[in-house]
């Protein structure tokens, strides 16, 4: 195992990604933040210095590492109030996460209130030197990263408190890839451009990192075949595009077999509420595919087509181990999950079960470690937690909602299996497997096997309702943790952390 290592300065900075200048809670003063490149038995250690200084945004910070299953290092998966105590200004501290060979397209983020929305957002690959699909693709690197991502050009402190006082979700001001976008009314700010060579075949990795926005991704004159799909090598499945919704990844091998020329590569961000996409020009979120040879500049085809054949979720099936854990036998626990939103008093609140989730000032997992905490009374109810039984096959039955938003549910420390999803039979022999599932008006169930010990956030990962209370804890296997062969060793450097904070002015 090879140790790799990076230095995050966390600084405020003025950036202005679509020609609109504003501070930003940026890593390394960049937007998105440093590309982090590991392969998969690698160590990573990220030591994240907090230089935050703007009192108009979050001053604290976590990172969590989206995707990584973080066995026996739960400490280190990032969400504020659920895995820590958040890093101080002027402090500074190292995530120490083993990849124990899990290769795939990950990315990171700010896990403390909206912060993310601010700008600390990045994208992070492990490549595995045996991938099974090696032989599909001639490039991966970094230049084959496209990260989506939405942008305000408010902070998020004041957008969202404007939100929880009963109105609807903040609208992005534009979309971004690769970190450039153009809003309406401004600046023609040059698009990105991804530069391929004819005859190559390469493995663009796609990453929607918003805190609200989907996109539908296509590159004009080309087809997309997807082998990956949230850090699950998936049987290869070519269509003409895809829809991807907040925090989800694909890998899709493209084949530079056309003639050499600009093509567009089109990614249009929607949004929840319809009215709100008159705000938005789709053209205003394409990049040019360039071909080595061909002029600079922008294609000189129409811009705006339709996809055809765009990607149906029910229809991939994981390459390796496929079958929903525990088959098609009852699992071990299901659990029903109803959510709604609500408004009381100008009071706006997303419940689970009638629950709105609070973050508890106790972190989740330093009330397992240090407090003993393993049954679910153990929890005070606002954190609204459920204690998981080790190596037990948990269904989880998420019910949609009826107004027919698309909720991005993710699980922290696992991939989970879709057995029943948005559309599609129900599947238990070989469903897609992934870490974000959209959740529309029906009724999705996943299911996954709770042998992960440590505190996992189930949430919906458009963050506006994350922070309205949209989600629960699942503290899986606590005594485990705490005394196991699976338990794991917490740091003093992890430890300090809650009383440097308690101790913020
Ligand atoms: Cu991508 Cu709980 O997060």
């Amino acid at each position: 195992a090879a140790h790799v290592n990076y230095n995050f300065n966390i600084v405020n900075a003025n950036i202005a990604p679509d020609g609109f200048t504003r501070a930003a809670v940026l890593v390394n003063g960049i937007f998105p933040g440093t590309l982090i490149e590991a392969n998969k038995d690698d160590i990573l250690h990220i030591t994240t210095n907090n230089q935050l200084v703007n009192p108009t945004m979050r001053r604290s910070t976590t990172i969590h590492w989206h995707g990584l299953f973080q066995f026996r290092t739960a400490s280190e998966d990032g969400p504020a109030g659920v895995n820590q105590c958040p890093i101080a200004p002027g402090h500074s501290y190292t995530y120490d996460i083993p990849l124990n060979g899990q290769p795939g397209t990950f990315w990171y983020h700010s896990h403390l209130s909206s912060q993310y929305v601010d700008g600390l957002r990045g994208v992070l690959v492990v490549r595995d030197p045996v991938d099974p699909h090696l032989s599909l693709y001639d490039v991966d690197d970094a230049s084959t990263v496209i990260s989506l991502g939405d942008w305000y050009h408010k902070a998020a402190p004041g957008i969202q408190e404007v939100y929880l006082r009963g109105n609807h979700e903040p609208v992005p001001d534009c979309g971004t890839i690769n970190g450039v976008g153009r809003y309406v009314g401004g600046p023609a700010v040059p698009r990105a451009r991804i530069n391929v060579v004819q005859g190559q075949r390469y493995r663009f990795r796609v990453v929607n990192l918003s805190a609200y926005g989907q996109f539908t991704f296509s590159i004009e004159g080309h087809s997309l075949t997807v082998i990956e799909v949230d850090g699950i090598n998936h049987v290869p499945k070519t269509v003409d595009g895809f829809e991807i919704y907040a925090g989800q990844r694909y890998s899709v091998v493209v084949h530079a077999n056309q003639p050499i020329r600009n093509y567009w590569v089109r990614a249009p961000m929607e949004l929840q509420h319809h009215s709100d996409n008159d705000n938005l020009d789709e053209e205003n979120n394409y990049a040019v595919l360039h071909y080595a040879g061909a002029p600079s500049g922008e294609p000189t085809t129409r811009a705006r087509d339709g996809v055809d054949n765009l990607l149906r979720e029910h229809e991939l099936a994981p390459l390796e181990n496929p079958g929903a854990p525990g088959g098609s036998a009852p699992a071990d626990r299901v659990i029903d999950l109803s959510f709604t939103r609500s408004t009381n008093n100008n009071q706006l609140k997303w419940t689970i079960n009638g629950i709105q989730y609070h973050s508890p000032t106790v972190p989740t997992l330093l009330n397992i470690i240090a407090n003993g905490a393993t049954v679910e009374s153990d929890f005070t109810t606002p954190e609204h937690t459920f204690v998981l039984n080790h190596n037990e096959i948990i269904e989880l039955v998420i019910h949609g909602s009826a107004n027919g938003h698309v909720h991005p549910f993710h699980l922290h420390g696992h991939a989970f299996d879709i057995v029943q999803g948005n559309s599609g039979p129900s599947n238990y022999v070989n469903p897609p497997r992934r870490d974000v599932v959209g959740v529309k008006g029906s009724t999705v169930i996943i299911r996954f096997k709770a042998d992960n010990p440590g505190p996992w956030f189930l949430h919906c990962h458009i963050d506006w309702h994350l922070e309205a209370g949209l989600a629960v804890v699942f503290a899986e296997a606590p005594n485990e943790q705490r005394t196991g062969p699976q338990s794991q060793i917490i740091k003093q450097e992890w430890l300090d952390l809650c009383p440097i904070y308690n101790a913020l002015p």
